[in-house]
């Protein structure tokens, strides 16, 4: 029998689209002997859909048409089966089942953690990071206080919050210049490259921290890494299993600024520059010429990041490299990247099949040891429930 795979891709965020792009990339690259892929889109309302049609990049050109004609579901626990629910209409019907799910969406409201947390309340296998791994990934703060708990080098960086901005401006713009302008203030939340900003001079600072604000209320300002190479080293497997793949020189630069152009069209002038960023899937070299111990920095940091951070499924570091010191830092993860790096494996001849075959099934192998383990007790805690009056003599 098949096995019934679920991707389940879009969502309300920003990278909606690559989303789409990545997912039905996937789905085209699936296996079809082993797997049976079952389509589940969410729209930017937050509306579930299924059906054939959404295997094809066509159907997405229409939004209207998909909405009027495919199926809106649920995905529920029914028995002891994962089911796609029809939610139109008088009579709930059960479309499909599903044996394990594999999230592809990008950005805030869907990889952070959201997502895995609904698929784990649910009890369904899924392959990519935890809850918490997801979570961290989306967090510029907290991944580098773990990444330097790991000695993995990371930009200098100051951070705080809007309230304590608001109180002790002073104190904080100090902390600033003593990193050294020029910095990069991102929101630490966000992803896309969108409300970061290179500020050149101090005097440019307060309206670059006021945009990163609108967006979020915790803010990360970064030393600027000067001459710039930005390599990628992605990794797939479990904290036990892991394996890199060859390491890739970003070339797409200012790209990003379409993209933003594009989904934010309230897009602030400044006087700081916007930086350039990139398309998840593209641009990269593929290997990129470096020196061996830069290499070998790499790929080491990479798989200590990725067990520290919580990490499943693939995930694609982005890296920072100063060309002249050759200080390498580690900049971010992409815990579910664009093609999911798919191309970065190619040239270790692991292909796009063979990276989901991977990850599917040690998702699998993962979910039924985690079943082994004891998660909870036998308690009889609610026999001694002795109503307004509680628990008597526990503590809960
Ligand atoms: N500390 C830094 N020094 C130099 N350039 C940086 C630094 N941090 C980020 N950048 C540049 O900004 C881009 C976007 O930053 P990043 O932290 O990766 O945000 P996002 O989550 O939006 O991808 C990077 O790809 C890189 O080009
Ligand atoms: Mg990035």
């Amino acid at each position: 029998m098949k096995i019934k795979v679920g991707v389940i891709f879009g969502g309300d965020s920003v990278e909606h689209e690559v989303s789409i792009i990545t997912a039905v990339q996937a789905m085209q690259n699936l296996n079809k002997e082993k797997y049976e892929v079952i389509p589940i889109y969410i729209d930017k309302e937050r509306n579930w859909y299924t059906g054939e049609e959404l295997k094809k990049m066509e159907t997405y050109k229409d939004m209207d048409l998909l909405k009027s004609t495919l199926p809106k579901v649920c995905l529920i626990k029914k028995e002891n089966e994962f089911v796609l629910m029809r939610t139109k209409g008088i009579f709930n019907k059960v479309l499909e089942t599903i044996d394990v799910a594999l999230p592809i969406v990008h950005g805030k409201g869907v990889e952070d953690g959201s997502l895995a947390g609904y698929l784990d309340t649910l009890g369904i296998p899924y392959v990519g990071p935890s809850m918490l791994g997801a979570s961290i990934g989306q967090d510029k703060v907290v991944q580098k206080q773990i990444l330097q708990m790991e000695e993995i080098p990371v930009p200098r960086y100051v951070w705080f919050y809007e309230s304590d901005y608001l109180a002790q401006k002073e104190e904080i713009l100090a902390k600033i210049n003593k990193l050294g302008y020029p910095v990069i203030v991102k929101p630490a939340r966000l992803g896309s490259s969108i409300g970061i900003n290179y500020v050149k001079k101090a005097r440019d600072i307060e309206g670059a921290l006021e945009e990163a604000f609108s967006y979020d209320e915790k803010v990360v300002v970064e030393e600027t890494i000067e001459n710039l190479l930005e390599v990628d080293c992605a990794v797939f497997g479990n904290h036990e299993l892991m394996e890199t793949s060859l390491i890739g020189e970003m070339m797409t630069k200012h790209d990003f600024l379409t993209f933003e152009d594009k989904y934010l069209q309230n897009n602030k002038k400044m006087s700081s520059k916007k930086l350039s960023g990139k398309t998840s899937t593209s641009g990269f070299k593929i290997p990129a010429k470096l020196d061996k111990r830069i290499e070998n920095e790499i790929y080491e940091y990479s798989k200590k990041a990725f067990r520290a951070l919580n990490l499943q499924g693939v995930t694609r570091f982005d890296f920072l490299v100063n060309a002249e010191t050759k200080q390498v830092y580690l900049n971010e993860p992409n815990t579910i990247p664009g093609c999911l790096a798919f191309f970065f494996f190619t040239g270790k001849n692991i292909s796009y099949e063979q990276l989901l075959d991977n990850i599917i099934t040690l998702a699998i192998k993962d979910y039924k040891e985690n079943k082994k383990k004891v998660s909870s007790f036998e308690s009889n805690v609610l026999s001694t429930y002795n109503g307004s009056k509680g628990i008597k003599g526990k503590m809960m």
